[in-house]
């Protein structure tokens, strides 16, 4: 039985099985051409004649970086500079003003990017801050960016960009300001490559010890899992927040109905969540 994809339903069924066993992420039935668009240059790349083949090896072999790689390529990973920006304006406006002012005394702040992809996230925070708040310059300001995936995080510590994703969402003068152009690529220039740590966190499985987290981007990530590790997850996050803290999510995620916990803000056309109780 073939999908007119080529990849047959109980070839997708392993993947999917795989795959949500590893990240959690449920893949869809409708998405077999993503299978097969993401897994033919691994079957070239890796000697097997037909993504088949490769699925075929796979299912007898116990788990390895072959595995990992099939994973982490049907894993969506888009992303951009500054997506969706009313997060990004709600930062600058309201989130860290607020922020510099109940740090003060500390003058410390910690960010975290729970699903950084590429780094497009991570370092459009870097640069916000850079452009925005001189004053943090002085304060420990740690902003912790993480992945499941090294492919990703491989990518993000590099911090090269192509045209294409250059183009999206970064403002022509930040570009000029903070890359430098080689060739036909685009790398970040260290001061705000170097305001990032990069770390590997796979978020369902045990996180390790994070510092207590002043905003926490959580973006376009939970739309992936299903009902029990949304809830899950969020019930980390809870703990993981300061009580006083900042939950950014995705446009298409909310926490309600997931946990009441949770006070959905909107100012302008942002929006965040925060901790109903905040002491
Ligand atoms: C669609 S991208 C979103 C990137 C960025 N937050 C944004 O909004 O542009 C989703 C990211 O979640 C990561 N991801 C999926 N499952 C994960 C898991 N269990 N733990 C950590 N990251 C995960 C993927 O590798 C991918 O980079």
């Amino acid at each position: 039985m073939k999908q007119a994809t080529g990849v047959s339903i109980p070839d997708f069924n392993y993947l999917r099985q795989l795959v949500q066993d590893h990240s959690a992420v449920v893949l869809y039935a409708d998405k077999t051409y993503l299978a097969e668009l993401h897994l033919q240059p691994i079957a070239e790349s890796t000697g097997f004649a037909s993504i088949t083949d490769l699925i075929a090896y796979l299912r007898t072999q116990p788990f390895s970086s072959l595995h990992i790689q099939v994973i982490e390529a049907l894993v969506t990973n888009e992303t951009s500079f500054f997506r969706d920006i009313y997060p990004f304006e709600a930062l600058r406006r309201f989130v860290l003003p607020e922020l510099v002012k109940t740090r003060a005394i500390e003058r410390s702040l910690n960010i975290w990017c729970a699903a950084c992809s590429n780094g497009q996230e991570p370092y459009s925070i870097a640069m916000l801050i850079r452009e925005h708040f001189p004053m943090l310059a002085s304060w420990s300001v740690r902003l912790i960016a993480s992945d499941f995936s090294n492919k990703v995080l491989a990518r993000a510590r590099q911090g090269i960009y192509n045209q294409l994703e250059i183009q999206r969402g970064l403002p022509k003068s930040l570009r000029d300001r903070y890359f430098e152009k080689q060739e036909c690529e685009w790398q970040i220039k260290d001061e705000i490559r170097q305001i990032v740590e990069f770390h590997q966190i796979n978020l369902v499985q045990p996180w390790p010890s994070l510092p207590n987290i002043d905003v926490i981007f959580l973006r376009n990530a939970l739309i992936y899992f299903d009902l029990a590790t949304k809830k899950h997850l969020l019930k980390q996050v809870k703990q993981q927040l300061r009580p006083d803290g900042y939950l950014f999510l995705g446009s298409g995620e909310t926490t309600i109905n997931l946990d009441e916990s949770f006070e959905r803000v909107q100012l302008d056309k942002s929006i965040y969540y925060r901790l109903h109780n905040k002491i």
